[in-house]
């Protein structure tokens, strides 16, 4: 009996304490990121960024978001954009044989090959990948097709490296990542490990 009266009164001081809460007007503005008045645009702008980075030579590189991930460009681009498929300025500097003198990192052997399948459709209608029947498309081990030049399925480099703005996201990112190893937090050695954990003939 006792025990039912602490819980009753226990409850009931839940109630109204979420009653109250649910009285407490909460305003739009504090609901979303912007926290300005939603009905107007006046003064809405985001704050503008500063891509104010050291220039190439003078930057120094970025730990990896995780394992091979795309490293992120820690120098300024000025003047190295827009990328086109027949002018490139990155080249200059990153090409393997350029870059070593430049202090640059070179691209990567990921770079100069093509990883699409070459697909074909035989008489029979069997759809055939790198030269084999492929019943089921899961079950496709990447087969590396290697090039002696840039691969131009890779020509745009800031469709996955970017520069860097000075500016505070508005939602911090608490991502911790794990790397397979040390290196890994300099270094990409995706060719090595592409086909990691898959297991077919
Ligand atoms: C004038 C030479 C030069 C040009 C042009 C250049 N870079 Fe760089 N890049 C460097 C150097 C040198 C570094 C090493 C950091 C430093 O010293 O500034 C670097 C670092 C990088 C990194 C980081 C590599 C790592 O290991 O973390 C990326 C990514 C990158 N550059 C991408 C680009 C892209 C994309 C372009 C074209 C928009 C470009 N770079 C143009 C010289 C250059
Ligand atoms: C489709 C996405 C994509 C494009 C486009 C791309 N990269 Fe990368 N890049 C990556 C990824 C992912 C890695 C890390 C894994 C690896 O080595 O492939 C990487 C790694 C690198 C590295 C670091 C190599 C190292 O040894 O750690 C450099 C430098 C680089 N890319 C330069 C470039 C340049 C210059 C271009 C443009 C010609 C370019 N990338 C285009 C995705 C891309």
């Amino acid at each position: 009996m006792k025990i039912n009266k602490t819980l009753t009164s226990l409850l009931s001081l839940v109630a109204i304490a979420s009653l109250a809460y649910a009285s407490g007007t909460v305003s739009e503005e504090s609901l979303g990121l912007r926290k300005t008045n939603l009905y107007s645009e006046n003064g809405t702008s985001p704050e503008q960024a500063k891509f104010d980075a050291a220039a190439p030579g003078a930057a120094k590189t970025l730990q990896r978001a995780y394992d091979n991930a795309p490293p992120l460009i820690p120098h300024s681009v000025e003047g190295l954009l827009p990328i086109t498929a027949k002018n490139n300025a990155c080249l200059g500097c990153h090409m393997p044989a350029a870059a070593k003198g430049v202090g640059a990192t070179p691209i990567p052997p990921s770079h100069f090959v093509d990883f699409r399948p070459a697909t074909k459709v035989d008489k029979k209608g069997d759809i055939i990948k790198d030269g084999k029947v492929i019943k089921n498309t899961s079950d496709v081990k990447v087969v590396e097709h290697k090039q002696k030049t840039l691969y131009q399925g890779r020509y745009n480099c800031s469709q996955c490296h970017v520069p860097q703005a000075n500016i505070k996201p508005l939602v911090k990112n608490n991502f911790k990542p794990d790397y397979q190893s040390a290196s890994a937090k300099k270094k990409s050695n995706l060719l090595d490990v592409l086909n990691a954990g898959v297991n077919i003939k």
